[in-house]
């Protein structure tokens, strides 16, 4: 299996260089770079999104922006995260888009793998690798699961109906296809669902069916496909689901409801542009391929095995994978959650040899299951829910380029559909960030560094501690409990919640301690200031995994030097003989943020404090800014 494939990357410069993705690799956790050995692995799995056009940020609301808080404070205490996805390259999403452009879907599929690189990487998400589903890694690694499930008796070949067009013989992709939902009776059903009641629909159960593609009625002629037997792997499934604790209400219920009714499923297409199936007979078909879905569930593997193969170790990527002990956390929208709860433990199971007709591991052997599968529920736009077709859209890109990437992130873990669809506004927008972030933590930051600044022009030293600075101190370290148990937990807005909440308490000392009247007893505002600063430094830990870039600044305000919170890059990488592309990567584990009060060094020079955040104006919330006016939403 492991082709050995040599890895180089180009510098920015364009020329060549061996990889620097090298100096990424970490060891096994038991030392050597001169940190604690970490403790636990934990695999964090994220969506993979369609390379079909740039995102929005309702996509980056579902599987970005809490994978990566989720990461980072996983990484600050100490455990050993690898973080993986990819653009999401194949099946119709990807052909239709080509057309529309006029592009081959690899074009398409280049564009925006490049777009999407560009634009996770400036919100700041910390992937260890994100790559492509185009690669000939996950081509080997899809092929040979569905191999090892064939072999287990899990993968059964069976006899359909296929739509096809009479008049070029070529088949219909089901997304292709329209006419009349059979269940709701709504027009607005396609191939592969009904739009209006979201029923999973074949082709052939539309009434009146319509090419999209020229109006023609489709023939329906006999085709054979691949089905993955669900039915036979319903026992082990439901066992494994049995033991999961602490998901999310949304993502239990929904995933019991659906082992209660598994059918086999179809996991190939008739579709040139995709895996080829690895089996005699079908292998050289040109015409038909591996369903979009089989093969990207199965990226969060072969990312895993690019990530060790780049890293200079290739079997390393077996800690996150084979390790009993190794945990493993699912970040998707919850369109998403019948792949990831179901049929993507259900390959697993499979291929592991372990469904109700047994069988022998892959070649990848043993495989861990899900530990837990974070959903989010939908981000919606006034009016209905976000839709490019009708111009009910806002863009990562845009969003920021103008108000930056803290904003973005903080808006989503604070008011993001984390427990329920939730509606995006601008004056909502607009009144986080001016009162929050601006008003509560900008300030707080910006006062209290400029009084020790102006007084002392370094850390002060404290004097003997008083009751109110011994409880605020003692507030903010509880705080790293508070707010750490609820990240372990995957709840981000309680956890944000009781960041600020430490936040608000270090403005009411300073409210109650007023050391702007403090001129004739310089000691006790010595004291005051150190406590507020230590407080600032401490709140500014506990907010990191939310606003990386603004806590590197606060970092530095507070007279800090080196990476606080690393920030992943982009590298062009290419695999032997393979024309390069872009990857995001990056070296988190010598970040200096740790998931703990680190006490402020006294006399450390303090310059004047920039503002953090700059203040929206109130009109934003009533118009929204002129690339996604509010009247068209
Ligand atoms: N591309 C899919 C979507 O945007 C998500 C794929 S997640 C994966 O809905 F795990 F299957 F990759
Ligand atoms: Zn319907």
């Amino acid at each position: 299996m492991e082709s050995g494939f040599r890895d180089y990357a180009r510098n920015d410069r364009g020329a060549t260089v061996e990889s620097g993705f090298r100096d990424f690799a970490r060891n096994d956790g038991s030392g050597g770079d001169g940190r604690l050995a970490r403790m636990s692995k934990i695999l964090a799995a994220v969506a993979w999104p369609y390379a079909n056009g740039p995102r929005h940020i309702g996509h980056v609301s579902g599987f970005g922006v809490p994978s990566d808080v989720f990461c980072r404070y996983q990484r600050m205490a100490g455990n050993d995260v690898l973080m993986v996805s990819g653009s999401d390259e194949h099946g119709t999403a990807i052909q239709v888009q080509a057309d529309r452009e006029g592009l081959t879907p690899q074009q398409t599929a280049d564009k925006y793998h490049g777009i999407i690189c560009e634009e996770l990487q400036q919100l700041g998400l910390t992937y260890d690798l994100f790559t492509r589903t185009t690669t000939n890694n996950h081509t080997e690694v899809v092929q040979e699961l569905f191999r090892a499930l064939h072999a287990n008796g899990y993968v059964v070949p069976k006899k359909g109906m296929g739509a096809i067009s009479p008049s070029t013989g070529r088949t219909l992709p089901d997304r292709y296809i329209e006419g009349t939902c059979p269940y709701c009776k709504s027009s607005d059903a396609r191939g592969d669902q009904c739009n209006s009641c979201g029923k999973q629909l074949d082709p052939i159960d539309l009434i009146d069916p319509r090419s999209s593609v020229d109006g023609e009625e489709p023939k329906f002629i006999e085709t054979e496909h691949f089905y993955l037997d669900l039915p036979a792997l319903a026992g082990s499934l439901g066992d494994w689901l049995a033991t999961r604790q602490d998901w999310r209400p949304n993502v239990m219920n929904f995933s019991q409801q659906l082992l209660g009714e598994l059918k086999p499923r179809g996991i190939t297409r008739d579709l040139d542009w995709g895996i080829r199936i690895p089996l005699d007979g079908w292998r050289d078909n040109p015409m038909k391929s591996i369903y979009v879905w089989f093969d990207a569930v199965i990226g969060y593997l072969s990312a895993a095995i690019e990530w060790a193969r780049r890293s200079g170790d290739p079997e390393v990527w077996r800690q996150w994978w084979q390790n009993p002990e190794a945990l493993s956390y699912y970040f998707l929208g919850k369109d998403n959650i019948t792949f990831h709860s179901v049929i993507w433990p259900g390959i697993l199971l499979g291929a592991n040899g372990q469904g109700d007709r047994q069988g022998k591991p892959s070649a990848y052997g043993e495989l861990n299951l899900p530990t837990e599968v974070v959903s989010s529920e939908f981000l919606m736009m006034q009016g209905g829910k976000l839709s490019t077709s009708y111009n009910r859209v806002i863009y990562v890109r845009d969003f920021l380029a103008e108000y930056g990437p803290d904003a973005l992130r903080y808006y989503i873990a604070v008011a993001g559909p984390e427990n329920t669809d939730t509606v995006f506004t601008w004056e909502e927008f607009v009144r986080r960030i001016n009162t929050e972030l601006a008003n509560e933590w900008g300030n707080l930051v910006n006062r209290s560094i400029s009084m020790a600044h102006k007084n002392n022009g370094c850390i002060p030293t404290p004097g003997p501690l008083e009751q109110v600075d011994i409880d605020l101190l003692e507030t903010a370290k509880q705080g790293f409990t508070i707010v750490g148990d609820h990240l372990k937990k995957a709840k981000f807005k309680l956890a944000i919640t009781e960041a600020m909440r430490v936040v608000s308490a270090a403005n009411r000392y300073l409210s109650e301690t007023e050391p702007w009247k403090l001129k004739d007893n310089p000691a006790r505002r010595d004291t005051v200031l150190h406590t507020t600063l230590q407080v600032v430094s401490d709140a500014n830990t506990l907010l990191t995994p939310f606003l990386p870039h603004a806590s590197q600044k606060v970092f530095e305000a507070l007279g800090g030097t080196g990476v606080w919170a690393a920030q992943p890059v982009i590298q062009q990488v290419s695999e032997e003989g393979g024309n390069p592309y872009p990857i995001l990567t990056g070296d988190y584990a010598s970040e200096l943020a740790t998931w703990e009060s680190q006490p402020i060094e006294v006399g450390r020079r303090l310059a004047k404090p920039e503002p953090l955040f700059a203040k929206l104006d109130e009109e934003l919330g009533k118009t929204g800014p002129s690339w996604a006016p509010i009247e068209s939403q």
